[in-house]
């Protein structure tokens, strides 16, 4: 079937197989692979994205249910490669060491940008409730909240 959808501000139209996934549409039809693929069953959120601004986890999406609508992924959060047009919440992972290996790192940001939008200024447990479903293999979560508090303005945890 012919999927479009509107990448990062750009529509991005193929023809793929009824089944594909989104992610794998972004990765293979898009060519962004900053979306990854951790587990593919829904349990990392690596793949996380933004459709309608919603975050949604898209290895469980069909391209063709986004057809017609609208994608963020972590490409479209920067305005620029200069440093000053990172997205507030990248610059915020990057300040505050929430990268470590930063596979988990896309969906982490786009989760935190869905979490920043329906709620400003939460609490370190909202923040660790809402990143429930984003996993990371790595050192630990501090960093990683941390970059949340400081993306919304707020004291970050020594
Ligand atoms: S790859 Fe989608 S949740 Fe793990
Ligand atoms: S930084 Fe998240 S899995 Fe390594």
């Amino acid at each position: 079937m012919r999927v479009s959808i509107e990448v990062n501000g750009t529509a991005v139209a193929g023809e793929v197989p009824d089944r594909t996934l989104l992610v794998h549409y972004l990765r293979d039809t898009a060519g962004l692979t900053g979306t990854n693929i951790g587990c593919d069953t829904t349990s990392c959120g690596a793949c996380t994205v933004l459709l309608d601004g919603e975050s949604v986890k898209s290895c469980t999406v069909l391209a063709a249910q986004a057809d017609g609508h609208e994608v963020t992924t972590v490409e479209g959060l920067a305005g620029g490669s200069a440093d000053d047009r990172l997205h507030p919440v990248q610059r915020a992972f990057r300040e505050q060491h929430g990268l470590q290996c930063g596979f988990c790192t896309p969906g982490m940001m786009l989760a935190t940008v869905s979490l920043l939008r329906e709620n400003p200024k939460p609490s370190r447990d909202e923040v660790r409730t809402a990143l429930e479903g984003n996993l990371c293999r790595c050192t630990g979560y501090h960093n990683i909240v941390n970059a949340v508090m400081d993306a919304s303005g707020q004291e970050v945890a020594r």
